[in-house]
């Protein structure tokens, strides 16, 4: 029944007369019921490791937009955390590593990743996929390989990410072995995942910004690649359609097509045009609507669906999103309009 919903066919490259959608950072604290649930947690993986609010949270989105895809609501630097780097959410600050990776001791020191440590996120999977209707398609998530060791480097966010990037260039082969231990437990977090009842995965490579052409094909687009022929080569695993999002990747999103991904999932900034030509026929798209349109009066929002659904149309295998995260002063209304829009055309 799932392999029949709107958005799993997308993810096959069918065609759909009107495109399934779902956005990404759908439950956040742009929700005032969000915000409620969240003002009961100082620190928000503590939030994560409820499997019944993190059920509820994923569900909020669900009922209010009635959307075609749900997403586990997690995060992406439980894997991290699971490391024992010590992650934590500071009011208005992002992520803070107490323990991030400093020295290359850090790496040889790291302790055995055991994706057990990480079942209160299979027990929320478990919980979203039974409140769910039954041919409403979970969407499982992971961090890139990249994007969770430039957090774990830094020691948290940042604009520049220099530290990192220092630190890759005056080790390389240690940084790259750090690379290799998060491929590895990227994929037996995301098996479990599938285990418990996800029915599509997506990437999240979000700093790929960062890295120069060819760093970027060491670093992040090589382990993206293993990640996925990982993935692919599982029984259990191989029938889950694979959906990676990059943001603004130096060399462009050809080479991803290489770590062959089901679908692709554009950032607000790519050209549309030149992404279909690249990729119809290879993979299904999502994404690029920019998400700073929700700010925007609805003639505005409506006149922007409208293009983005005629430069769509008959492509096999559209999944109508933004091009990166709602951010959290967009008013839910404004979601609810671009949903009735998307729909309505
Ligand atoms: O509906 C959903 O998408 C919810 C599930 C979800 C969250 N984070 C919840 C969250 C998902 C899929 C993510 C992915 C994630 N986390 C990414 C990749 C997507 C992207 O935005 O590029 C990244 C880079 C992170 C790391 C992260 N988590 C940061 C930098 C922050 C703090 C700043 C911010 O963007 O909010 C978070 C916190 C976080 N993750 C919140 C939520 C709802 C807000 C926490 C709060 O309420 O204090």
């Amino acid at each position: 029944m799932i392999d029949q919903s709107k958005f799993i066919k997308a993810l096959n490259k069918e065609i759909n007369t009107t495109p399934p959608i779902w956005y990404m950072r759908q439950a956040g604290r742009y929700l005032p019921e969000y915000r409620k649930i969240r003002s009961k947690f100082k620190n928000f993986l503590d939030m994560c490791k409820d499997p019944d609010v993190c059920c509820e949270l994923a569900l909020q989105p669900i009922e209010r937009f009635n959307l075609d895809a749900s997403i586990l609501f997690s995060d992406i630097l439980t894997i991290p955390d699971a490391f024992n780097l010590g992650v934590e959410f500071k009011e208005g600050e992002g992520p803070v590593f107490k323990n991030p990776i400093r020295t290359i001791q850090d790496i040889e020191n790291l302790p055995r990743f055991n994706e057990m440590e990480l079942s209160y996120v299979y027990k929320c999977v478990e919980n979203i996929r039974r409140a769910l209707p039954k041919d409403l398609p979970l969407i499982g998530f992971c961090g890139s390989p990249w994007t969770l060791a430039a957090y774990s480097i830094e020691g948290g966010s940042s604009k520049e990410f220099a530290f990192t990037k220092n630190f890759i260039r005056q080790n390389p082969l240690q940084t790259k072995n750090l690379l290799k231990i998060y491929t590895d437990s990227c994929f037996k977090y995301l098996k479990e995942q599938v285990n418990a009842g996800v029915n599509a995965i997506q990437i999240f490579d979000s700093w790929a910004n960062l890295l120069d052409e060819k760093d970027y094909k060491s670093y992040s687009l090589f382990y993206i690649n293993e990640l996925v022929r990982q993935l692919k080569n599982d029984p259990i695993t191989k029938k889950i359609p694979v959906i990676v999002f990059a943001r603004q990747p130096k060399s462009g999103i050809e080479q991803l097509i290489d770590c062959k991904p089901d679908c692709i999932s554009l950032y607000w900034d790519e050209s549309i045009d030149d992404s279909i030509k690249l990729l119809k026929n290879k993979t299904a798209i999502q994404g690029s609507f920019n998400p700073s349109i929700l700010k925007e009066d609805n003639s505005i929002i409506y006149e922007e669906v409208k293009i983005m659904i005629e430069k769509f149309r008959g492509y096999p295998g559209y999944i109508f999103n933004l091009g990166h995260g709602i951010t959290p002063d967009i008013n839910p209304d404004k979601v609810k309009f671009l949903t009735d829009s998307v729909r309505g055309l």
